[in-house]
C-alpha cells in the first residue's frame, strides 16, 4: 500500500514559507509587542484591502468574531437569528451564549448553503439577523439575503470561516453584508498557527463597538464603557497570517485548478455527486467534499487505500443534544439527507496531479465495492 496522503497539506506550505515566516515571528520576538503589536494593525489594513471592506477587526478566533459581531450588535436574551443548521457548531452556540434563539432555516440540496428562499417565512417581531454560512468555501445567495435583511430591518453576519479569498459576483467574501467574520484556524484557507479570526464591516459605529468589545468593552485605557471580551488575535499570530498572505494569491489559483481538476475527474465517476458551484461565484474549497451512498463503508475503503477523508458534518446542528430544543416542527430534512452523505476529500494548494489521481481511483473503486 502507498503512503498515506495528508488531508489539509500544511507540511509543503511551511517548507515553502519557512524563511518568511520565521522573519515575521523573529520581528515581533524582538520588538517585544505581543498583543496589538503593529503587525496586528499592518494584517488589519492589508485584510481590509484585498476584502474592500472599510474595517477589519482581527479577533482571537472565529467563534469570538461571531460572538463580538453578535454583541456589537447588541443581540438580546430572546432575539433571534436565522442561520442555517448545516455548520459547524460555532455559528449557532454563539447566538446561544447571548440568550438569543437561532431559527434554522433548511440549506439547498445541490449547494448545502441556506436557502435564501425559506427565510422571509422563519422572520418574527422577535428577528435580529441573519446569520448565512459561505460553507466549503462558497457564499450563499448573499443580495437575496441582504434584499430580505434590509427589507425587515435585520443586520447580516456572513459566517466566512470557511470562505476568505471567495469571490461572489465580482465582490469578496467577508465585505458582503453588515458584518463578515472569518477564522485562521491553521486548516482554513487563510490559517495561522493557533487559533485567531477577523471581523469586516463598513461600518464606523459597529467598527469601533467591536474594536471596544476585544479589549473588554474599553473605549480607553481602563474606561469600560460595554461589555466586552478578551477577544484580541496575539501578534504572533498576526504574523504568521502575514506570511503566508506573500503567497496567498497563487494559493487561491492552486484550489481553484484542483477543484475544477476534481470536478472534471469525477464527472467520470458514477455514485459520486459533487456540492454545486453557483456561475455568478466561485469557492476556495476549504473542503473538497462530495456525496455519497453508504458513507460509513466508502470511508473505511479510503482509510485501508491511505486516503484520510473527513465528514463536515455528520448531524446538523437541530439534531444535536446542545440545540435540538430549537430544531424547527418540520425539521430540516435537505440537511438531514446530506449530513449521512458528505465526504470531504484531500485538498489543499500543494495536492499534486498525481495525488489527486490517486484520490479519485481510490474513490471509484471505494464507491463500487461498498455498492
Ligand atoms: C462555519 C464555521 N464557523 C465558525 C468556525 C469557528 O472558527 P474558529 O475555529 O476559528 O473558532 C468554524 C471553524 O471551524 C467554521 O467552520
Amino acid at each position: 500500500m502507498s503512503a498515506k496522503l495528508e488531508f489539509i497539506d500544511l507540511k509543503t506550505q511551511y517548507a515553502a514559507l519557512k524563511d518568511r515566516i520565521a522573519q515575521r515571528m523573529q520581528a515581533v520576538l524582538d520588538h517585544g509587542q505581543y498583543i496589538m503589536g503593529p503587525e496586528v494593525k499592518e494584517l488589519e489594513d492589508q485584510l481590509a484591502a484585498r476584502t474592500g471592506a472599510r474595517h477589519c477587526i482581527t479577533v482571537a478566533s472565529g467563534t469570538e468574531a461571531l460572538l463580538i459581531a453578535l454583541m456589537a450588535l447588541d443581540l438580546k436574551p430572546g432575539d433571534e437569528v436565522i442561520t442555517t443548521p448545516f455548520t459547524f457548531a460555532a455559528t449557532a452556540e454563539m447566538i446561544v451564549l447571548l440568550g438569543g434563539k437561532p431559527v434554522f432555516v433548511d440549506i439547498e440540496a445541490d449547494t448545502c448553503n441556506i436557502d435564501a428562499r425559506g427565510i422571509e417565512d422563519a422572520i418574527t417581531p422577535r428577528s435580529k439577523a441573519i446569520m448565512p454560512v459561505s460553507l466549503y468555501g462558497q457564499v450563499a445567495d448573499m443580495d437575496e439575503i441582504n434584499a430580505l435583511a434590509a427589507r425587515h430591518g435585520l443586520a447580516v453576519i456572513e459566517d466566512a470561516a470557511q470562505s476568505f479569498g471567495a469571490v461572489y459576483k465580482g465582490r469578496r467574501s467577508c465585505a458582503l453584508s453588515t458584518f463578515g467574520a472569518t477564522s485562521f484556524f491553521p486548516s482554513k484557507p487563510l490559517g495561522c498557527y493557533g487559533d485567531g479570526g477577523a471581523l469586516f464591516t463598513d461600518d464606523d459605529r459597529l467598527a469601533q463597538a467591536a474594536r471596544e468589545i476585544r479589549v473588554h468593552g474599553q473605549s480607553a485605557r481602563y474606561t469600560h464603557t460595554r461589555l466586552g471580551v478578551g477577544g484580541r488575535m496575539d501578534t504572533l499570530q498576526c504574523a504568521v497570517v502575514l506570511g503566508k498572505l506573500e503567497r496567498f494569491d497563487w494559493e487561491l489559483q492552486r484550489r481553484a485548478e484542483i477543484g475544477a481538476r476534481y470536478e472534471s475527474l469525477l464527472s467520470d465517476v458514477r455514485g459520486v455527486g459533487r456540492v454545486a458551484v453557483r456561475a455568478d461565484r466561485n469557492s476556495v474549497w476549504a473542503q473538497y467534499t462530495v456525496l455519497v451512498d453508504r458513507r460509513a463503508r466508502v470511508q473505511e475503503l479510503l482509510k485501508e487505500a491511505g486516503i484520510p477523508t473527513a465528514v463536515h458534518y455528520p448531524k446538523p446542528l437541530d439534531q444535536q443534544p446542545a440545540y435540538a430544543r430549537f430544531a424547527a416542527a418540520s425539521g430540516c430534512p435537505r440537511s438531514t439527507h446530506n449530513a449521512e452523505r458528505v465526504l470531504s476529500l484531500p485538498m489543499s494548494a500543494d495536492l499534486t496531479e498525481a495525488d489527486q489521481d490517486r484520490v479519485i481511483a481510490a474513490l471509484a473503486q471505494a464507491v463500487s465495492a461498498s455498492a
